[in-house]
């Protein structure tokens, strides 16, 4: 059950979903038509020494391949890959534009402060909880990253305006900022909160993307099969009670529209097809629950 404020270790809670997408973007990069390389991210997930996690950065849990096996049809796991494309095309763009400063929330086991190309002078703010960002320093403890890394180790229900400020966060520069994988683990108040601060702290130029799952992604039958193959491996993901719900929050379209923010959304079917993936049918209705969205502060100059 959660709690207003629980915290976790990088195997526990909502701690080992950041390990699952870390699974799925490794398994990802071992293919032969991969859509992005994160050599990163078999690292991560090997550095908690686990047959089970093992198995599922493999693709193959019980003998289920990811594509072909059992697992064929989760949508979930597509929409993991097509995030992954969109996010990083987002920060290229960002880059292109001039964008220096980035904040990434709810970084997790995210690697693109080590795998992506940044331009020089650029700035990355990562915030997780304190055992998650310490869990991601030790793995990576040999790795140089490609930007200026900063951690910022805070809960996103508490202060994290101060402590981004107190790391070196500058305020009156646009920022890039994500959040990926993160808006169902808060309250629906936190979310909330959270976007009001994103866009108090955004200078002029500043964009944001993110991702939230409305639930429903999968059927019923298919949920409780992945969960008693995972369980088996001894992974225990239970989203269904680690999830906020849906209802209780704004649709940040609707409030970043609303706040005079620019909004484009993201089709993940569309996206995986653009990029030569087909997208087995079963995970596409699952997939349209899905928004994918950036939003940009317009500059003065800009018409709204
Ligand atoms: C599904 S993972 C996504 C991680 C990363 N953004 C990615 O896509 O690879 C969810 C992440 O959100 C973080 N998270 C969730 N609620 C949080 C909170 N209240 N404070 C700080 N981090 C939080 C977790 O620790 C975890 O790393």
């Amino acid at each position: 059950m959660r709690t207003d404020d629980d915290s976790w270790d990088i195997t526990e809670s909502v701690g080992a979903t950041a390990l699952g997408v870390a699974a799925i973007r490794a398994y990802e990069s071992k293919r032969e038509d991969a859509l992005f390389h994160d050599p990163y991210a078999a690292k991560l997930v090997g550095a908690v020494a686990s047959p089970g996690w093992d198995a599922l950065m493999a693709g193959s849990l019980s003998g289920q391949n990811v594509d072909d096996g059992d697992l064929r049809g989760w949508s979930m796991g597509s929409v993991l890959i097509a995030r992954t494309v969109y996010f990083d095309e987002y920060f290229a763009a960002a880059a292109r534009a001039g964008i220096r400063q980035i904040v990434i929330l709810a970084a997790g086991l995210d690697a693109r402060a080590y795998r992506l190309e940044w331009p020089s002078g650029t700035r990355i703010f990562e915030l997780d909880q304190p055992k998650v960002l310490a869990f991601k320093a030790r793995a990576l403890a040999e790795d140089e990253p490609a930007a200026d890394r900063r951690e910022v180790a805070i809960d996103l229900r508490q202060d994290w305006p101060k402590a981004l400020l107190d790391k070196g966060f500058e305020p009156g520069e646009p920022t890039a900022w994500l959040a990926e994988g993160l808006l169902r683990y808060l309250p629906g108040h936190a979310q909330n909160q959270l976007l009001e601060k994103v866009v108090e702290l955004s200078a002029p130029g500043s964009r944001l993307a993110l991702n939230l799952g409305r639930g429903g992604d999968m059927a019923d039958e298919f949920r409780e099969r992945r969960k008693k193959v995972m369980a088996e491996a001894g992974i225990t993901i239970d989203l269904e009670n680690l999830f906020y719900p849906w209802e209780d929050r704004h649709d940040p379209r609707d409030w970043f529209a609303m706040h005079r923010w620019l909004v484009t959304e993201g089709d993940p079917v569309a996206l995986l097809e653009d990029h030569g993936r087909s997208v087995p049918e079963a995970a596409k209705a699952g997939m349209a629950h899905h928004i994918l969205m950036t939003a940009t502060k317009p500059r003065g100059d800009e018409t709204q």
